[in-house]
């Protein structure tokens, strides 16, 4: 597999009708590597901006680095292939760089990406992430995604999959919520120690239902010393740790500016000034399936 690159555009609620443009922006800008998923409901227009921009020949489609993930809801081996043509077909690219396993979590199949039982908690299915990532790793085999890997895990979770009797992919990420509120060392060392790459979302604390982590006045404090903005040192400070970064923006100019990390590097005590907001702070908890038998988040790391 290609080298999944530092920086990537995230795409998780860039509304349908702005999200096409965005993407545009974004291989104009130098992005090339884009985070999709099935659950964002939006990837026909995601690849109607990338198929524009192989067709005025800006990028050939071996240059981009495109992500999707398998939803919840078809974690039975028998559902998997037909959910990963789903994702290429809206897409329209006839392979993926990479399939991630959304979360460990099977839920009921059927049309309702969140199916709820009467107390609103949501319906299990009786699958086990391992079966589905042999239906993972068949993609592999056939061609449709060139590598796999995971989202949500916890490092037990990830030492199960990783222990597998007879594995034939490992992981070869796993994307997790990770800002200076939630730094995840302990997992990120886990990962890295298993030459599992660390994939962070939702590294800007999220839009306005997420948390202002952007005022914090460390970050603050630290921009004005770089003469950069907080966007661009909390990116920054991800890849300087070896983590790869999928910040999400349908807004030209920032969008321009989040792709600007790459200029300048942070000292070691601002780095570490970063590391000590660390506030253990977990944004997508999905309460929902807290009763889940593989719900991630009842352990520590
Ligand atoms: N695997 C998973 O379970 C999972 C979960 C969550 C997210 N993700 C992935 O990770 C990506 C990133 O996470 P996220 O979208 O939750 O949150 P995020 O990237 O931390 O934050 C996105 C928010 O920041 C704003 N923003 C972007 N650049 C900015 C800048 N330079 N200055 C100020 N504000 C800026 C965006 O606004 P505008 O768009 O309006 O510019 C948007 O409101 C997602 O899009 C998705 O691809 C994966």
């Amino acid at each position: 597999m290609e080298k999944i690159p530092a920086l990537g555009l995230g795409t998780w609620k860039a509304a349908p009708g702005e999200v096409t443009e965005a993407v545009k922006v974004a291989i104009d800008a130098g992005f090339r590597h884009f985070d999709c998923a099935y659950l964002y409901h939006n990837e026909s227009e995601v690849g109607a901006g990338i198929q524009c921009k192989i067709r005025e020949g800006v990028v050939t489609r071996q240059d981009l680095f495109v992500v999707s993930k398998l939803w919840c809801t078809r974690h039975e081996k028998s559902l998997v292939k037909a959910a990963c043509t789903k994702s290429l077909k809206a897409l329209k690219l006839d392979y993926l760089d990479l399939y991630l396993m959304h979360w460990p979590m099977g839920f009921k199949p059927g049309e309702e990406d969140l199916p709820l039982d009467r107390n609103g908690m949501v319906l299990p299915s009786d699958t086990d992430f391992l079966d589905t990532w042999e239906a993972m790793e068949d993609l592999v085999v056939t061609g449709l995604v060139r590598a796999i890997g995971v989202s949500n895990f916890n490092h037990q979770q990830l030492e199960r999959l990783l222990n597998k009797p007879n594995l034939r992919f490992k992981p070869v990420t796993n994307q997790v919520e990770c800002h200076p509120y939630l730094t995840q060392k302990n997992l990120i060392n886990f990962c890295q120690s298993r030459d599992v790459t660390v994939t962070a979302y939702r590294p800007l604390g999220g839009s306005s239902e997420g948390v202002a982590l952007l005022d914090d006045p460390v970050i603050q404090r630290i921009a004005q010393k770089y003469n950069r903005s907080p966007a661009q040192i909390v990116i920054r400070f991800q890849i300087q740790r070896n983590v790869i970064v999928i910040p999400k923006s349908v807004t030209p100019t920032r969008i321009r500016e989040n792709i600007q990390e790459r200029v300048f590097e942070l000292s070691e005590t601002d780095m570490n000034d970063i590391l000590d907001l660390d506030r253990n702070f977990r944004m997508c908890t999905l309460p929902t399936a807290k009763n889940h038998k593989d719900y991630p988040f009842n352990i520590e790391y």
